[in-house]
């Protein structure tokens, strides 16, 4: 593996999250993987989950990590080719990844959408800019598009939860190979936001169902399809109670409309996640989640919710991710 950027990158997702889930047994277990190796994270964003697991993954690898808020403290970065500096932009990408590469041997990046102009936003460039000149590898902690270390998190604690012999296709008995098998239901649903919030948790969380063996729908109100790009071929269901019925996972998370793209179009708080309509399923989220507007207390609270499972379970997924880019790239 080159980089991470997208779950695309996986050489192979059920491995991935088969060897992750076994990294929890023993985390310490690699530090010379990353003995005498330096991991710089760049947050043009806020962050608590992603910015502290990633050093815990770091080091359990036994990597040093240097962290910098990038846009207080960074100079205002040139993207374009030949642009004549002579405005605002102090320094270009090209030159902030070659030295970023001196001093790291992994970077990772977050940068959200701008949610203004989606054709601006889907180049990612600051991702992917980096990437492009970095001469190390580059992982993302969330883009325009994606949060693939969430993703990773998230297919993790589907599988923890239901089983791996349930929802892994490499994991499936030979011997059943023939016999259907009920498929564990997984919902993804919206749920209202007071602020336009980007697509790149729920963007991921459908590439990662999409990868696994399990019955998934999404549910959202009229006008908020998420790019059918990533959907195809995935139900959708435009009324959440019927969408909920019989799921065993329920992953809830706001985003702005796709169509009127980052423009927020419905508070509806008839669809915040409530212990009556979740039933015995469990609930899931990225957090952070505005509590009784996304979901309820109740189920925050209950028995049923895994947002600290899937919290706990970032740290290992990051800690997969550096521990392969260290092998691959060394
Ligand atoms: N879920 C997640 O990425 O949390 P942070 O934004 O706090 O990093």
């Amino acid at each position: 593996m080159k980089h991470y950027l997208s779950l695309e990158d996986l050489p192979d997702f059920d491995q991935a999250i088969t060897q992750a889930i076994a990294l929890k047994k023993e985390p310490r277990a690699q530090t010379h993987l990353g003995r005498a190796k330096t991991l710089g994270l760049l947050f043009f964003n806020n962050s608590l989950r992603t910015r502290l697991s990633t050093q815990k993954a770091a080091k359990n690898l036994g990597m040093e990590v240097m962290i910098m808020n990038f846009s207080e403290e960074g100079w205002q970065l040139e993207f374009e080719n030949g642009a004549v500096m002579d405005q605002g932009k102090a320094e270009h990408v090209k030159e902030a990844a070659g030295v970023l590469s001196q001093y790291c041997d992994i970077i990772g990046i977050r940068a959200f959408a701008g949610l203004k102009d989606y054709e601006e936003d889907r180049q990612e460039k600051v991702l992917h800019y980096f990437a492009k000149y970095a001469s190390v590898p580059v992982v993302n902690l969330e883009s325009a598009l994606g949060h693939p270390l969430q993703a990773l998190a998230d297919a993790m604690t589907i599988t923890e939860q239901a089983g791996a012999n349930e929802v892994l296709h490499s994991q499936r008995n030979e011997n059943e190979a023939w016999e259907p098998r009920p498929k564990t239901k997984v919902v993804l649903s919206w749920a209202p936001h007071p602020r336009a919030l980007p697509h790149a948790v729920a963007n991921s969380f459908v590439q990662a169902m999409k990868k696994m063996e399990v019955h998934f729908v999404i549910s959202h109100p009229e006008g908020y399809e998420l790019d059918p790009e990533i959907t195809a071929g995935v139900p959708i269901e435009t009324d959440q109670n019927k969408a909920l019925e019989g799921a065993h996972f329920v992953y809830v998370k706001n985003w702005s409309s796709f169509k009127d793209y980052g423009q927020v179009r419905s508070q509806d708080p008839s669809w915040t996640l409530s212990s009556q309509k979740l039933k015995n399923a469990k609930c899931m989220h990225c957090l952070p989640v505005r509590r009784n507007v996304v979901i309820a207390d109740s189920v925050l609270d209950g028995p049923n919710s895994l947002v600290l499972e899937q919290a706990n379970n970032r740290t290992y997924a990051a800690q997969w991710v550096l521990g392969r880019l260290l092998e691959d790239n060394h």
